[in-house]
């Protein structure tokens, strides 16, 4: 997610457990799929535990499987999701790993997957997790900490003209080449390891004009860095595709997106699997070129203004969904 102010307190992680994201929207596009016994739903992003929670409330014949590669995430809604602990099976995962994750379980297909993408409130107001440009910390930023590199070995090892392409592509950034000059600066006298170093270099490194549009100037450049280290969008593009592939006919798919990568990304699979892949011309379209999706949303759905008054984490929202409706065919 991306916000224009981060939450800086741990107020917000505890509005976060009462206020899921569209949580309402996202239960009316699955329930369909989830009222029979024995339905399974995969929330691929259990964070906290939110949605999983009103899942497991609202489909009492549901079995659930929550997936996070964040074992603080895990663990906390470990303990939030107890009372349903005969239903709820968490895992430790990157979320296109969920057909080695279902092959493991014996689940073969699912009637729901959703997807909550970003990081969450925990991980945000964590100072040491580094996710926070508002807070001083350690240039981490890796959602599990286990493995990978960090913010810091990015900033301190890429090439300058990859640091560009990151920062124009996954950030959005108009002042790529002057940030990147800056840190090139300072790496050259020491390594970049706080986040308050980061934002004061970027901050003196902009034009007087780009300081004063698009909130706090750090704020791409934390998107692009948080994208890179946890390998965002490279993780998305296997695991909607893959999400699709373990739905059984009649199964459901929501997937709500923060920034518009992510939500071009989401649009892209779930539009080719609703559009048919026949050549042009043919008059009768046969079985093996029909859609095996059909779109729930129109577009992106946003949240309400009443909702996000109440929850500024769900402005940037956009929520699409899709059913499959047809087996792939393999002739
Ligand atoms: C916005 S939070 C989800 C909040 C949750 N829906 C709730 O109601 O509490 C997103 C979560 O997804 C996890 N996550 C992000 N990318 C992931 C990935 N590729 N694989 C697994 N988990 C991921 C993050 O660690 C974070 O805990």
């Amino acid at each position: 997610m991306t916000t224009e102010e981060q939450p800086t307190n741990e107020e917000s992680a505890v509005r976060e457990r009462h206020n899921p994201v569209m949580l309402r929207r996202c239960l009316d596009l699955l329930a369909p799929a989830l009222a029979e016994p024995g339905a399974t739903v995969v929330d691929c992003t259990l964070g906290l535990g939110g949605h999983s929670e009103a899942l497991l409330g609202t489909f009492p014949a549901a079995r659930l499987i929550g997936l996070d590669r964040d074992q603080a995430a895990l663990r906390l809604a470990g303990e939030r999701l107890a009372p349903y602990a005969d239903r709820a099976t968490l895992v430790h995962a990157v979320y296109d790993e969920l057909p080695e994750v279902l092959e493991r379980l014996g689940v073969p297909r699912v009637q729901g997957v959703l997807f909550d993408l970003g990081v969450s409130s925990m991980q945000l107001d964590e100072p040491e997790r580094g996710f926070a440009y508002a807070q001083d910390a350690p240039l981490d930023m890796r959602m599990d900490q286990t493995r990978g590199r960090s913010a810091a070995d990015v900033l301190n090892t890429y090439p300058p003209g990859e640091l560009v392409r990151l920062l124009r592509v996954y950030g959005e950034e108009k002042q790529a080449k002057r940030i990147v000059e800056a840190v090139v600066r300072e790496r050259a006298e020491r390594p970049l390891t706080s986040s308050a170093r980061l934002v004061e270099l970027i901050r003196d490194a902009l034009p007087q004009a780009a300081k004063r549009t698009g909130g706090n100037p750090a704020k791409r450049t934390f998107q692009a860095l948080r994208i890179e280290v946890n390998g965002e969008l490279e993780s998305l593009e296997r695991a909607i595709p893959a999400a699709v592939g373990a739905l059984a006919v009649g199964g459901r798919i929501a997937v709500l997106s923060y920034h518009s990568l992510e939500d071009r990304l989401v649009k892209r699979v779930l539009t080719a699997g609703a559009t048919t892949t026949a050549p042009p011309g043919l008059p009768v379209v046969p079985e093996q070129y029909q859609p095996r999706l059909k779109l729930l949303t129109r577009g992106a759905e946003l949240p309400t203004e009443d909702e996000i008054a109440e929850n500024r984490r769900a402005a940037p929202a956009r929520l699409r969904g899709a059913e499959r409706i047809r087996e792939e065919h393999t002739a």
